[in-house]
């Protein structure tokens, strides 16, 4: 008792002494930092988030279609030099994304031209597919964008649900989506862009869903999620996909109250364990109306982060909403309701990643 009390009283002010570090505080920033994805709007970023940039606060940015001039490739650049005056700099660039599927969901101008279901639809679908990889590839590049989050990998199941309306989902059946995918992300991934299957386990089951704009339940059974909608991954992951990007939709058949993308159930046991995926995961928007049961954006950022996905996207296009989601994680990880242990090994994923990155 007598020891215990001591104990207690000798690692007290330790504890108080490690809470209180603002140079600890910085480097749990900094860490972190490396997890949140920023936005901004218009053509000109803002300088606070140069700023942060320059401090170390920023893993990388989204960019959209408002954000794309000519002069895009110039605005990358600063903020790569922002980044290697700053502290987390260890070498390798920041993550640069951006939606380029094909046909209506493209940022950036150029290729794709069509659309994943016109790929799907072409005489050699495979052939189609690694083109349509190149291309993305040299597109993003030519931006100094270093990471697409394409191809989707959902199979749609209605036609004229609201992948297929747009034709974002190159087919019907899992083998048809296998070729098309693993043949793009191959393609891409040979050309030094990062590729990102999406939406883990798969939104090709919704209706007229969006979780863009609706919270979105898909009751399907495992067996049919995993035959069908987890079989692209399959094949992905075994072409060795950089990322995999969560599905913001409910998918009861593992977890009944939380989407995908904030559910252990389905990050660490479904995409980490059965499927043996060892890359960096990454959320959909924070902004998803999907979420509105979850708090605030910095509150779903944490959730996220404790489900184990690895890259947390702030894309509101605004620097406020990734400082939140910062200043979220350093205080979970400073009040131990994030894993430090499991917080690390996605940073490590993360650093991995982007050592392979050549811009
Ligand atoms: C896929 O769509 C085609 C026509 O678009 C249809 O003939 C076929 O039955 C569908 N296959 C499945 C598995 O739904
Ligand atoms: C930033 O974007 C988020 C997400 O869209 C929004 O909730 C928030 O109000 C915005 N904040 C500012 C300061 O514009």
């Amino acid at each position: 008792m007598k020891l215990t009390t001591s104990l207690i009283a000798a690692i007290l002010p330790a504890l108080a002494w490690a809470k209180a570090d603002p140079a600890n505080d910085e480097d749990l920033a900094i860490q972190a930092a490396k997890h949140v994805i920023y936005s901004y709007e218009g053509l000109t970023p803002p300088a606070h988030l140069l700023d942060l940039t320059r401090q170390g606060k920023v893993g990388g940015i989204i960019t959209f279609g408002e954000n794309v001039d000519e002069n895009l490739g110039n605005v990358i650049q600063e903020f790569q030099t922002a980044y290697a005056e700053s502290p987390a700099y260890f070498g390798s660039p920041l993550l640069i994304m951006t939606d380029q599927e094909g046909g209506k969901v493209r940022r950036l101008p150029g290729g794709p031209g069509d659309p994943a279901k016109v790929t799907g639809q072409a005489p050699d679908p495979k052939a189609a597919g690694a083109e349509a990889g190149e291309t993305a590839a040299s597109v993003l590049k030519s931006y100094l964008n270093n990471c697409n989050l394409a191809p989707v990998l959902d199979v749609y199941r209605t036609a004229d649900n609201f992948l297929d309306k747009v034709g974002r989902s190159y087919g019907n059946t899992s083998e048809l989506v296998s070729a098309c995918a693993t043949a793009f992300i191959v393609a891409q991934e040979g050309a030094g862009v990062i590729a990102t299957a999406k939406h883990f386990p798969g939104l090709g089951a919704a209706g007229d869903e969006n979780t863009d704009l609706q919270p979105v339940t898909i009751d399907i059974p495992l067996d049919e999620l995993r035959s069908t909608d987890e079989v692209p991954y399959e094949k992905a992951i075994a072409a060795k996909v950089d990322m995999v990007m969560m599905s913001w939709a409910i998918y009861p058949a593992l977890d009944a109250e939380r989407p995908a993308g904030l559910s252990k159930a389905w990050v660490q046991d479904e995409l980490r364990e059965r499927l043996g995926f060892k890359g960096v995961t990454v959320t959909d928007a924070l902004e998803a109306v999907s979420l509105e049961r979850f708090g605030d954006d910095a509150q779903r950022g944490l959730l996220a982060g404790q489900a184990g996905v690895d890259l947390l996207l702030a894309s509101g296009r605004n620097a406020t909403q990734g400082e939140a989601v910062l200043n979220a994680l350093v205080q979970g990880l400073k009040d131990g309701s994030l894993s430090k242990r499991e917080f690390d090994a996605g940073t490590k994923r993360i650093d991995k990643l982007r050592k392979k990155l050549e811009f």
